[in-house]
Parts: structure tokens; C-alpha cells; sequence
């Protein structure tokens, strides 16, 4: 019988091993026998068996010692002792030191041994039941944690390449932009570059004023984008050296709301349109600024920045009527207008900043990486 129930009886006495396996005759187990310990450890090297039962009182090994070896070298055996009273002491020492898993008593009464020995098989079953699925549980912990390992690492891998296809995306945006933004400053040879400083600066103040990356970068468009509605501007009164007649001063007025209506339909450029709609308007309201002549906060925020921002770069360039003034003078004008027509705050902003990095940066021709600038 393969795999089947295998239980080992010890006795030095051949009468009891003789009654035992007639006992045991109908049951549905391998029954062997052994006269003396060794035998008994011999035959476990040889045979599975599930149950071992040993007398106490036997020549050379005891059965306590006969127990222990089985213990050591069996531990899923199930080991239990049959013995006359005399040995009872003994027996119940074993148990204490949990070297027996049950004590049998000769004389036995056959039913309760045929019971006892089939708990014991069951008793087995359950060890080997419990065996088996710590294993399998240990089993899918490795796999779990193996398969674990796996995705976070392709996480880590496609978090990796979003990112880096997301700032490619941003840069050939920004790229585009300030394109567009050059097309405009191309129209006239002494605003060069200006749209791209007034992005600069304003970005700069917004970081300054302590706002998310994302705002900065918001601001660092519609700051390269302020002027867009220039482009339908006609170059004569954009360029023209003299003073502008009435007429042609409110043609260039109109450019806040060309460079919106430019924007509007563009999906990605939006938000950026009320920006540009308002960089003329003053905080005070008044009917200086245009075109609607909002006031304070109801103003968008990056316009009142890219306002001051606008300020600064103008003042600071060469014009066909002035040369670029210094910026004591551009403090001071800065300084005479808060509140009316600048916010408060954006100047103050940038006074920090131009205590902390000086004027330098005002005139720094340094190519400007918005990304770099936001995350560095
Ligand atoms: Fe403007
Ligand atoms: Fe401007």
C-alpha cells in the first residue's frame, strides 16, 4: 500500500506485537513491528510511518529514549507510549516534556486503541495539512513579493518615460510659443527680445511671491505672449519714431484684445487669454488702463505681474526717442505708481528681488529655461 497509513509498534514482549496486529487486522493501515529501539529507529530510516506506539520497559533502549531519537530524527511522526501502570511515572513525564502525544495503558481496551490510533493518524494529517500550507503561503509571499518588486519597477519605468514625454511635450509648447512671440518683437527692431525678458521677469516675480510651478509657468507664457495682438498692429504706427496722433495711440490700444481674440481659440492657450486681455488695465481701476477698465483683484493676477514686468523691460531698453534709463529711476516710477497703476504686492516682489540678485539680472542675456528655472 503506497502512501498509505503506517503505524510502528515497539515491544520487547512478542505476544503484544502478535495481539496488536490482529487487532489492527480490518483497519485500513500498515502495521509493523519492532522488538527493540534500534530495530524500531532502523525500519523509520527505511519506511514512512505516521504513528509510532512503544512500550516503556524494554532491554538496552527505553521506550522514553527510543521517543526522543524519534523525535529528533521524525519530528512529524506522531509518537505515543503503551504501558503497564508500573511505568505510568515515566510516562507522564514524557508527556510533560511533550515527548508523547498520548498514553495508552495495558491492559487496553481494544475499541480505544483502535480510536486512539486513529486520532493519532488524523492528528498526523492535520501536522502535514498545516506543513503543506505554511508552505504554500511562504510559496506566494515569494511570488507576491517577486511579482510586487515587477510593478513597482515598471511603475517607476512608465512614471519615468511620462515624465520625460510630458516635459518634451511642455518644451516644443514653450518653444512654440516663444516663437510666436519673436514673429511679434520681429516687427519692430527695438522691441527684440522683449517679450521673451518680460516673460523672465514676470516668471521670476511669481516665484518670488512664492507660487506653484505650475503658475509660474502659466505667467512665463502669457508674459512671452503679452504683446501677441501686436501682429495686427500696422508696423507704421508700431514703429513710428514720433508721436502717436490720437488715432493711431488708440490703434495700439486695441492689442490687448487682439492678442485674447489671437488665443481664445487656441485649446491650450486658453487660460492664457484673459492674461493678455488685461496686462493694460490699472489696479486702481482707473480709466487709464484699458481695455475694461477692471480693478484691484478682480484683474488677473498675471496680468498685474506681467504689468510690472512689462514696466521694468521697457524702461530699462533703448527706444528711438530715449536711451534705456537707469533703475534708480525705474524704482522711483515703480514706486510713484503702486497702487494705482501696479499691485502692490507685484512691486514689492520685485523690489526683493532686485535687492537680493541686483540689477544684473535685468540685463542677463542668459538663454532662460523656464523648466530648469521652476524646478531648480
Ligand atoms: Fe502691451
Ligand atoms: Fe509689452
Amino acid at each position: 500500500m503506497e502512501n498509505a497509513r503506517t503505524v510502528l509498534f515497539v515491544d520487547d514482549e512478542p505476544n503484544i506485537l502478535k495481539s496488536v496486529q490482529r487487532l489492527l487486522r480490518q483497519e485500513e493501515m500498515n502495521v509493523l513491528c519492532a522488538s527493540t529501539g534500534e530495530e524500531a529507529l532502523e525500519i523509520l530510516s527505511q519506511t514512512p510511518a505516521q504513528v509510532v506506539v512503544t512500550d516503556q520497559r524494554m532491554p538496552e533502549m527505553s521506550g522514553v529514549d527510543l521517543l526522543s531519537a524519534v523525535r529528533e530524527r521524525h519530528p512529524e511522526i506522531i509518537r505515543m507510549m503503551l504501558t503497564g501502570f508500573t511505568e505510568i511515572k515515566v510516562a507522564v513525564e514524557a508527556i510533560n516534556r511533550g515527548e508523547i502525544y498520548r498514553l495508552i495503558t495495558k491492559p487496553w481496551n481494544d475499541d480505544e486503541l483502535r480510536a486512539t490510533i486513529r486520532q493519532a493518524f488524523e492528528q498526523a494529517d492535520l501536522k502535514d495539512e498545516i506543513k503543506r500550507l505554511n508552505r504554500v503561503t511562504r510559496e506566494q509571499n515569494f511570488r507576491l513579493q517577486d511579482m510586487n518588486r515587477n510593478l513597482e519597477e515598471k511603475v517607476r519605468e512608465r512614471t519615468k518615460q511620462l515624465a520625460s514625454k510630458h516635459r518634451e511635450l511642455r518644451t516644443a509648447y514653450v518653444q512654440t510659443v516663444g516663437a510666436l512671440a519673436e514673429a511679434v518683437d520681429a516687427k519692430d527692431a527695438y522691441t527684440r527680445g522683449h517679450s521673451e525678458r518680460v516673460g523672465v521677469y514676470a516668471s521670476k516675480i511669481a516665484r518670488e511671491m512664492g507660487f506653484s510651478k505650475e503658475f509660474i509657468e502659466r505667467v512665463y507664457i502669457a508674459g512671452l505672449l503679452h504683446d501677441v495682438g501686436k501682429i495686427g498692429i500696422r508696423d507704421s504706427v508700431i514703429t513710428k519714431p514720433d508721436k502717436l496722433t490720437r488715432e493711431e495711440y488708440e490703434e495700439i490700444q486695441a492689442h490687448p484684445e487682439i492678442g485674447a481674440k489671437i488665443l481664445e481659440p487656441v485649446d491650450f492657450l486658453a487660460d492664457i487669454a484673459p492674461c493678455v486681455r488685461h496686462h493694460h488695465e490699472w489696479y486702481d481701476g482707473s480709466n487709464r488702463g484699458y481695455p475694461d477698465m477692471m480693478r484691484g483683484d478682480a484683474i488677473p493676477l498675471p496680468s498685474r505681474i506681467i504689468l510690472v514686468a512689462d514696466t521694468v523691460e521697457a524702461m530699462t531698453s533703448d527706444r528711438p526717442y530715449r536711451k534705456a534709463m537707469p533703475i534708480d529711476l525705474v524704482v522711483a516710477e515703480l514706486d510713484k505708481y503702486s497702487g494705482s497703476q501696479f499691485d502692490p504686492t507685484c512691486v514689492e516682489a520685485f523690489f526683493r528681488l532686485l535687492d537680493r540678485e541686483g540689477e544684473c539680472f535685468i540685463r542677463s542675456e542668459v538663454k532662460f529655461d523656464i523648466y530648469e528655472f521652476i524646478e531648480g
